[in-house]
Order: C-alpha cells, then sequence, then structure tokens
C-alpha cells in the first residue's frame, strides 16, 4: 500500500534518533568535521533532492567539499531518463574503486531516480562491492537509518526493491547551491506515463504539497533575499489532485505572485494536455511570472503523439501557443523534442520539422529516443537505424539553430531588465538571464551578481545577446 501524507521530517522521532546517533559517532571520530561529496545528475528535481541531501548531511556534521578525493563521504544523486545518463553514473562510480582502496573508511552512496529501479540496485549489489548506500529517490526520509547502518552497523545498505514510501516531507533543511535562485518543488511524482518515460515508474504517483507549505517556502527565500523561484513538478499543471481545499496551479502561481518582495517566478514542466488558457491568462497577469513558457511537445505527428501516450493532438498543440503569443505579446517559447521514437518514420520527423518552422521556438531541448526498460515503449518495433536517427537529429538542430539566431535579432535595441548570474574576471563580463530566460552577456562587476539590472540589446550572437548597462 502506497502511502502519500504531508510529514514534518522535525517530528520523525526514529530518524532523528539515527541522525543524533550519526552526529555522535562523526564527533568521536573525526578531529574536524569530516567532508562529503554530493553530486546530482539530471533535472532541477533531482538538483533540489541533493540540496536536501545537503541539508540533513549538515545536521549530522558533515561540512562540504567539491573534491571527491577529500571526502569521506560520497553521494552520487542519480538520474534515469536516458541510458546514457546512467551509463555516466556508472563510469563514475567505477572510477571511485582506487579511492575506496586507499581509504577504506570511504562511504560509498547512490540516491536518486536510477537506483529505484531493481535491476540497477542488484547490478550495484553484485558488481559494485565497494559501494555501500544505495537508496532510491523515495527513500529520501530514511538517509540517517541507513547511514548509520553503513557508518555505525559497518554493513552494506542495498535497497533492492523500489521503495513505496510516498510521504512528502516538509521542514527538511535544504542547503541551496545558490543564494539568489532556488528551486521549490509543488509536486512530486507523475501520472501521465509517457510510453517512453521511466520517470512515473520510479518518482511514483503524483502527489501535490499543500499550497501553505510551497508559499512558506517561498516567502522565506525571498526574505533571505533570493530573486528567481522555479516552481517545479513533472507536470506542475495538474497541480493540485488531491488536495482540499481544491486548487490549480494558476491560482498557485497568483498567491506566489502575490508574496512582498521583488523576485522573478519561473516554472517547470508543462504539460500539454493540462495546460489551460486560465494559466496563460496567469503568466499574462502576473507581474512576476516570467514571461516564458517551456510547453514540451516531444513530436509534430498526431500518429506518434498517440503512440507516446500525450493525450492532446499537434492542432491544440498550436492553439494554445496562438493563445499565449495573443495574450502574452513577445513570450519566449521553448520545447522538448525526442526524435526517432519507435516507428517513427521520415514523415513523421518532418511534421516535426514543420512544427518548429510554425512555432518558431526560442530554443529546444532535443534528445534522441532511449529505451528504458520497464516502460510501454520497451517492445514496439524500432527499425529505424541509430545513424537515420543521428542525420534527423542533427538536421532538427541546424534548423532550430537558424530560428534561435534569427529570433535573438529582434531584441537589438531593446532594453531589458536581467538577472546578473555570474562574472568571469577574465573577460569582465557578467553572464545574466532575461524576463523570457535568454542568455545576456554585458560589463560589470562581480558585486552586480544576484541582482537585477537594466540593459540595453546592443548585438545578437548565435546564442545569446551583447548587451551595455542602460542608462
Ligand atoms: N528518451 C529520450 N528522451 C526522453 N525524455 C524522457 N524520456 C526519454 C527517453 N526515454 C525527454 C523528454 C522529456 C525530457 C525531460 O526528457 O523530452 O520532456
Ligand atoms: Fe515522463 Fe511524461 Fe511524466 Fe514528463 S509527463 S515525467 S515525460 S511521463
Amino acid at each position: 500500500m502506497q502511502k502519500s501524507a504531508t510529514q514534518s521530517f522535525l517530528e520523525l522521532t526514529a530518524q532523528q534518533d539515527f541522525l543524533g546517533e550519526i552526529r555522535a559517532y562523526l564527533a568521536e571520530h573525526f578531529a574536524a568535521p569530516p567532508l562529503a561529496f554530493v553530486h546530482s545528475y539530471g533535472c532541477q528535481q533531482s538538483v533540489y533532492d541533493g540540496e536536501r541531501y545537503k541539508g540533513l548531511l549538515a545536521l549530522m556534521g558533515y561540512g562540504f567539499t567539491d573534491d571527491p578525493k577529500n571526502a569521506s563521504l560520497i553521494l552520487y544523486n542519480t538520474c534515469a531518463v536516458r541510458e546514457n545518463a546512467e551509463q555516466r553514473v556508472f563510469g563514475n562510480v567505477g572510477a571511485l574503486k582506487g579511492l575506496k582502496k586507499k581509504n577504506p573508511e570511504l562511504v560509498i552512496g547512490l540516491a536518486g531516480c536510477m537506483t529505484e529501479q531493481p535491476h540497477v540496485a542488484e547490478k550495484l549489489k553484485m558488481s559494485y562491492p565497494y559501494v555501500d548506500l544505495v537508496m532510491g529517490a523515495n527513500a529520501f526520509g530514511r538517509l540517517p537509518e541507513l547511514l548509520y547502518r553503513v557508518l555505525i552497523g559497518k554493513k552494506r545498505s542495498i535497497r533492492r526493491d523500489p521503495s513505496d514510501d510516498l510521504t512528502l516531507y516538509e521542514d527538511v533543511p535544504v542547503i541551496h547551491e545558490c543564494d539568489f535562485k532556488a528551486f521549490v518543488p509543488i509536486t512530486y511524482g507523475c501520472d501521465n506515463f509517457c510510453s517512453y518515460c521511466i520517470v512515473p515508474y520510479v518518482r511514483g504517483r503524483e502527489r501535490s504539497r499543500r499550497p501553505e507549505d510551497v508559499l512558506a517556502e517561498v516567502r522565506g527565500l525571498v526574505e533571505k533575499g533570493c530573486k528567481e523561484i522555479t516552481l517545479l513538478g513533472q507536470n506542475v499543471n495538474s497541480y493540485g489532485k488531491g488536495l482540499e481545499p481544491p486548487i490549480h496551479f494558476a491560482e498557485l502561481l497568483r498567491r506566489v505572485n502575490d508574496l512582498p518582495g521583488e523576485f522573478k517566478i519561473r516554472f517547470m514542466t508543462s504539460h500539454p494536455k493540462d495546460c489551460t488558457h486560465e494559466l496563460i491568462d496567469a503568466i499574462a497577469e502576473c507581474n512576476k511570472v516570467a514571461k516564458h513558457l517551456h510547453l514540451p511537445v516531444q513530436s509534430g505527428s498526431d500518429r506518434i503523439l498517440k503512440a507516446m501516450n500525450r493525450h492532446y493532438e499537434i492542432g491544440q498543440y498550436r492553439e494554445l501557443i496562438a493563445y499565449a503569443r495573443e495574450k502574452v505579446p513577445g513570450i519566449t517559447l521553448t520545447s522538448d523534442i525526442i526524435v526517432g521514437f519507435p516507428g517513427e518514420t521520415r514523415e513523421d520527423f518532418e511534421e516535426t520539422l514543420r512544427l518548429i518552422q510554425d512555432v518558431r521556438y526560442h530554443a529546444l531541448f532535443t534528445f534522441i529516443y532511449s529505451l528504458r526498460s520497464g516502460t510501454a515503449a520497451e517492445h514496439l518495433p524500432d527499425p529505424i537505424p541509430a545513424e537515420e536517427k543521428s542525420r534527423w537529429f542533427r538536421e532538427l538542430l541546424d534548423a532550430q539553430g537558424a530560428i534561435g539566431g534569427e529570433l535573438l535579432k529582434d531584441y537589438v535595441g531593446k532594453t531589458i531588465i536581467v538577472l546578473a548570474e555570474s562574472y568571469a574576471p577574465e573577460t569582465g563580463l557578467l553572464s545574466c538571464r532575461s524576463d523570457g530566460n535568454l542568455i545576456v552577456e554585458t560589463e560589470g562587476r562581480e558585486d552586480m551578481v544576484g541582482q537585477f539590472i537594466k540593459v540595453t540589446v546592443t548585438e545578437a550572437m548565435n546564442w545569446a545577446l551583447r548587451a551595455k548597462t542602460a542608462e
């Protein structure tokens, strides 16, 4: 039986006890706080989970390092969405064997989506004997207990069944990678079962955080000076399912927008089947919501969309885009596309090319189909050779490169507000993001990082804009 309740992490007394034991153990065994290296692969949700793991590890008494060679604990927070992400993890774990040999006390752990798959956990158990801890994405709340078993019990802790804990943990300390931009999850899991996608199997059923919990987290971040909040979910548009009183994503967006402070609101990802006119109206009307819509289409062919189990047709998708362009003039549009889904023909692919020529996205995230075991598409006939798919993929990239470059030219001469994100002392350039999520480079100083600045665009490069400080 899966349970999906909200639970304060601070009230999990058993886990608090394990946490306390670990803290005492580390204080006794290390002269200075031992260091943890936490690395997250994959999507923003995974990055956020990594930040929560760091929050828990800090409570246990760990400090942090960016160099695995200095670490007493290495935790890889993994991604399962495509095979190459998994291969990278296996490669990187393989490279840790030498470190473990030099330092047998080193604890090596893997968490996240990849390890929710029983065959992956089994492979880690059998072929990677120096991996001590394997826990899935949903076993988050048991990290203290599992780590206790390894550190103090001196046993490997390898979880081979997918975890069925769908609890929404609140009051978890989070160590944010950046102090002016933060992710805030609003839903966990996914109920859509797109036929290519592993996420619903590894993350479990969709559940929504209570609006008051989301609002409290955003408020706290903004009070600490955070300038950009990205609301996260596999399908933010279905936010609210199962909540009492009922609430929809558009309403949540409006409530976040009403919080005091100067900050930008972004969100991802939107599923077109649940993207409503109300949501687009909210984007138009909420002054803090970025005028950007990432609306993954995946394919331009109705036949392929049906086989992908996406539940919309391309005509409906085009209608949404037209509505967004009408209501939010100048809105930036981006999308995800999969090339080479099983059974996709050249004609289907050409429909995708036609769609992107018509919509003219600012940017696309493009992927070659990757077979995921256990998904509905796993056994579909897939006759197109990999080289052919790669050719289509390059064709798509070339077409999009030209469109994206053209669209950037429209910004030359415009004065816009951007958030400065990083500074390169070698060039004296700040790298910034526009409201529409475009990269803007401008001259500036290190102390401007994390601030909104007003710039005038002077030049469109292929992938970014050049600007100068506006008067
Ligand atoms: N193969 C290729 N791309 C995939 N995506 C999800 N699953 C797969 C897969 N099996 C892509 C989709 C999704 C994005 C996050 O990753 O485009 O929107
Ligand atoms: Fe995967 Fe589809 Fe869910 Fe996105 S909406 S996580 S693509 S199943």
